[in-house]
């Protein structure tokens, strides 16, 4: 079966899944919606010049994407016959474009963080739950073998403690850096590397979380923390530390540790993206896979949705709600002085 998709929001992730869905046969994205029309086109134009100038197997002609552009998102549900949509639009816009597709009984593919609060994260799980749709959020390192591998490992292992990085520049996104657009970069950036802990270390009890604005008054409209680091107490017992910074603009990041960092007995392994490194009693391996997980990501919601098999996707909606919970707490935490407690998904 065809799977008939459209997108909600064609910015930069966009064009990360829109190139992978063009080339997975069995996805046919019909429709683009933007608030701003111009970026359907300008998206359209950047997908089809990739395909050009992609190598062709056989000599074949590149897969175009054809997608009605709609100016309405109601009318993109009513006629385009959509069995998917991702919603690729910033941290602030989530909520309306969520009911309509659930409404409509549209599988959904919602980027991270899937919302700026829990009220609204909670109300759209129970929402998919009780219709049984499919969905997927985008934590793509759950789909690398270095994160399998790194769980294969630990399964029989006591964890003591893991630390995560994230530790970078400040993305170009004019609304990323607006606390009430973007949540802030613990709750817009780091979450991958929280979901990444929650995937190997399971769920976060509690946390403790302070932040600072210390280097980037000057950037016109900053007003989120611009480095951050929160303790993290795991259900298991299992204790933990994340420390996040956008101020490592200019290629000052390099080197810096990254992903996240697993202490067991005489064991210790760091796992990010595709790289696995494990060290074990005086012995280094490093591991390195060429996979490239957003397709794996993408293939595995488009196969979730045309065999109406939830179990092929790592990362659903509600999933992706409790790892909301995590980062949401924890800046709160950090407002607040205090620690609190995960809420309950
Ligand atoms: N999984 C990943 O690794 C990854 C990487 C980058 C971004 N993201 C996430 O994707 C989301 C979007 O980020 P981006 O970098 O594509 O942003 P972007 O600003 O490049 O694109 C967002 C698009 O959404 C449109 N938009 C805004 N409000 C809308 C609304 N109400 N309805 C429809 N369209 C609307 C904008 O016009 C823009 O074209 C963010 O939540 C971000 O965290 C995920």
């Amino acid at each position: 079966m065809a799977v008939r998709i459209g997108f909600a929001g064609t910015g930069g992730i966009a064009g990360a899944h829109l190139i992978n869905l063009v080339r997975i046969p069995e996805a046919e994205v019909v429709a683009l919606y933007d608030v701003d029309r111009v970026r359907c086109a300008l998206a359209t134009r950047r997908i089809n010049g990739q395909q050009d100038q992609a190598a062709r197997p056989g000599g074949q002609e590149p897969r175009k994407l054809q997608a009605k552009i709609y100016t309405d998102y109601h009318a993109m549900l009513d006629e385009a016959g959509l069995h998917a949509l991702y919603i690729c639009v910033p941290p602030f816009a989530h909520g309306e474009l969520e009911r309509a597709a659930i409404d409509a009984g549209v599988a959904l593919f919602v980027e991270k963080p899937v919302a700026l609060t829990m009220d609204l994260a909670r109300q759209v799980a129970e929402a998919i739950q009780r219709k049984g749709l499919v969905s997927a959020s985008g934590y793509q390192t759950r789909y690398s073998e270095a994160a399998d591998k790194a769980r294969e490992l630990l399964a029989n292992r006591t964890i003591g403690m893991a630390l995560g990085f994230y530790l970078g520049g400040m993305p170009g996104t004019p609304w990323w850096r607006v606390q009430a657009q973007s949540g802030g970069q613990l709750v817009e950036q780091a979450t991958h590397t929280v979901d990444l802990m929650r995937w190997l270390l399971g769920d976060v009890a509690r946390v403790y979380g302070v932040g600072a604005l210390r280097v980037s008054k000057e950037v016109p409209n900053y007003d989120i923390f611009d480095v951050a680091t929160t303790i993290l107490h795991f259900t298991s017992g299992a204790i933990g530390n994340i420390a996040n910074t956008s101020i490592l603009g200019s290629g000052t990041a390099t080197g810096a540790p990254s992903g996240v960092h697993v202490m067991a007995q005489d064991f210790r392994l760091e796992v990010w993206g595709t790289t696995l490194k494990v060290v074990t009693a005086g012995r280094t391996v490093e591991q390195r896979w060429n996979t490239n997980t957003m397709l794996a990501e993408d293939q595995a919601f488009v196969e979730a949705v045309a065999r109406r098999d939830p179990g092929r996707v790592r990362s659903s909606y509600p999933d992706a709600a409790r790892t909301l919970a995590v980062t949401l707490a924890a800046e709160e935490s950090a407002r607040t002085g205090q620690p609190v407690d995960v809420p309950k998904v």
